[in-house]
């Protein structure tokens, strides 16, 4: 006959019973979380070491187009750090596209396929020369076609000559059917031009090229690219640009 401390005991030791397997379901999903944990970080490191092999491709890219050429220097990087803070002042999450430094640092890596005679006349091109030269935004494109991390890269390459007003090119798309981006690189690549010295006229100040690039609103350069590049001021670009000459990754 079960007396109520035999039950008791039972009880116990269903409940003790259920306290260790109550433990030991515990300390497995604790396991589980460290795993997930570890995994994670594992992921969150190899896709930070993607994206540095990215970056660091993109820019040996760059700076191989950029070695032919002794005038523009650090162009291209400068063009990105002007471009990455327009687009910021735009509303443009930048960290959301990584893909748009990368366009801005290969605009010009169409130039590999354009002869040096050409590319470095010192005298007015032929209309023949100028196409020649006009080229190099879809050899660009045609050379980042294939690579699949730089698919909207090579829109900013192929349209970065394109004009606000349709006459542009290689596409003569105007307004809106530019990519944002590409609307964000021609004024940012103007500013660079500007302010640097080229063989053919000196440079000269932020504010000056300012008065110039604020001429080109609604013609050359998308009017509310120029409503935020006219938030950030000329000091901001001047440390913008001071920083790429004095970095040592050019
Ligand atoms: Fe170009």
């Amino acid at each position: 006959m079960r007396t109520s401390s035999d039950t008791v005991a039972e009880l116990r030791a269903r409940l003790e019973r259920a306290e260790r397997e109550a433990a030991a379901h515990q300390r497995q999903l604790e396991r589980y979380a460290a795993d997930l944990r570890e995994s994670y970080r594992r992921e969150r490191a190899r896709a930070q070491q993607l994206r540095r092999s990215y970056k660091a491709t993109v820019r040996a890219l760059s700076n191989a187009v950029e070695a032919r050429d002794a005038y523009t220097g650090k162009h291209a990087e400068r063009v990105a750090a002007y471009g990455l803070a327009i687009a910021r002042a735009a509303g443009i999450d930048v960290a959301d596209e990584p893909q748009m430094e990368f366009g801005f640092l290969l605009h010009d890596i169409g130039k590999v396929g354009v002869p040096d005679a050409i590319l470095f006349k010192p005298a007015p091109l032929s209309e023949d020369e100028f196409h020649a030269i006009a080229g190099h935004a879809e050899i660009g494109a045609a050379i980042l076609r294939h690579v699949d991390f730089l698919d909207e890269a090579m829109l900013i390459v192929r349209h970065h000559h394109e004009r606000w007003d349709g006459s542009g090119y290689p596409d003569r798309l105007a307004g809106e059917q530019i990519p944002l981006a590409a609307r964000v690189f021609a004024v940012a690549d103007t500013l660079d031009a500007l302010t640097t010295d080229r063989p053919y006229r000196e440079k000269v100040s932020f504010a000056e090229a300012r008065q110039e690039i604020l001429r080109g609103s609604g013609t050359q350069f998308d009017p509310a690219v120029i409503a935020a590049y006219e938030t950030i001021g000329d000091d901001m670009f001047a440390r913008l640009g001071e920083s790429v000459r004095s970095s040592d990754n050019g």
